[in-house]
């Protein structure tokens, strides 16, 4: 008996001593709560947050920021780098912005990590609370231009993974001039109405990875503007939304392309569209190729594939052409029912046709009481079938 107790004791010094020797001093806590921030979601945190930020940024021995449960209420938060070590940022709670629009309003960005190389973000909820900014816009009053909720801006080797965001006043989450980002297992929610409230933005970055997310929103549940190169994105649950975009492309004359994109095993519900590529109906040098959409499922989309080059909403580019050139796009597997007769529909600029698109084993269906069934559109596109398509292509 008296042995045992020796033995449970030595093996209790040990572990004690382990966790001493081994946690402690290698991963530094920068607990925002000691840094004078109070989960009360009352008190204003945000220097507290900054704080703690800079203390963990300046800190060579593997920083960690830490977020316990707690609401705590944030305006502004400019994360900046470059830091010393790979921080990784750790949310228990949930950040709330002030519920005056204005208090964040009118900077670009709520959250935003800026110039920081090695960063993982793990947890937590963000709720940017942008009901009344929705209202504002909406009402159509001359409003604040509003904030993305978490933007990345030249960061590199980024991992966001199983945050979610609830309610942004513009896009939720944003990837801009950066590389190497990894999100996962987010989920993005806000009401199908609310304006421009994309779920993830990515523009001008290399090597982004979207996996694992369950997207409802107002806009894109995903949206790749220009300077996008080698996305991966894959098991997305969107809708409601706007769809999977390429695009808006070719907005301004000079501008960089989209190439190689992967969008596979994921599913739209009752979205506006499914996979879309869009373009200004203007001149531009940008183009889109090197697009592979497969194994995707649509439930009652509006227009589950869609190539639409005639953008143009306030009607200020008549008679104009896309000068964004569409090429290589392969659509593979796609299956389920669509709520417009157009299930495909390939609407491409006269003076850039589309070319090398590819459709093989397609199964859209008109989900139409009159039973009406599919069609597909084509204007100015050239590519060719494999396998089965329905409804029958114009290739
Ligand atoms: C395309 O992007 C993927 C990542 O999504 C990458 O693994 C692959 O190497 C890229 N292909 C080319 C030709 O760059």
């Amino acid at each position: 008996m008296s042995n045992f107790k020796t033995m449970t004791c030595t093996i209790v010094s040990l572990l004690l001593l382990f966790c001493l020797n081994i946690t402690i001093p290698c991963c530094l806590a920068y607990n925002v709560v000691s840094f004078g921030a109070r989960g009360d979601g009352r008190t204003d945190s945000t220097s507290a947050f900054l704080r703690a930020w800079s203390a963990a940024c300046r800190s060579t021995s593997q920083p960690n920021v830490y977020i316990p449960r707690g609401t705590f209420l944030v305006r502004t938060l400019n994360l900046n780098g470059p830091c010393k070590r790979r921080i990784e940022f750790r949310i228990d709670g949930t950040l709330v912005a002030p519920v005056n629009y204005n208090a964040i309003g009118h900077s670009e960005f709520w959250i935003m990590f800026y110039k920081v190389s090695g960063l993982n973000v793990y947890g937590g909820t963000i709720n940017a609370k942008g009901h009344g900014y929705w209202s504002c816009r909406n009402g159509g009053k001359s409003c604040p231009q509003g904030a993305r909720s978490i933007q990345f801006m030249w960061c590199n080797n980024v991992l966001l993974k199983g945050l979610t965001s609830l309610n942004s006043q513009r896009v939720h989450i944003g990837i801009g001039y950066s590389s190497n980002v990894r999100v996962e297992n987010v989920k993005i929610t806000a009401p199908s109405g609310s304006p421009n409230t994309d779920g993830i933005h990515v523009q001008n970055s290399r090597g982004v990875t979207i996996k694992d997310s369950i997207i409802k929103t107002g806009d894109d549940c995903i949206s790749i503007g220009p300077g996008s190169m080698n996305m991966w994105i894959e098991q997305i649950g969107c809708g409601p939304g706007h769809g999977i975009s390429v695009g808006s492309l070719g907005s301004s004359n000079n501008e960089q392309g989209v190439v190689n994109i992967t969008v596979t095993n994921s599913v739209f519900t009752k979205t506006q569209n499914g996979v879309r590529v869009k373009s200004w109906a203007r001149p531009s040098g940008g183009y889109a190729r090197n697009l592979m959409f497969s194994n995707l499922i649509m439930r009652n989309v509006g227009y589950p594939i869609l190539i639409d080059q005639n953008y143009c909403p306030d009607n200020n580019c008549p008679r104009q052409n896309s000068g964004v050139k569409v090429s290589q796009v392969t659509y593979k597997n796609v299956k389920g029912t669509s709520s417009t007769q157009e299930a495909i529909k390939f609407d491409c600029s006269k003076s850039n046709p589309c070319t090398g698109i590819r459709l093989q084993d397609i199964k859209l269906t008109h989900n139409d009481r009159l039973r009406r069934s599919a069609v597909s559109y084509c204007r100015n596109a050239r590519g060719r079938r494999g396998g089965t398509v329905i409804p029958r292509s114009c290739f």
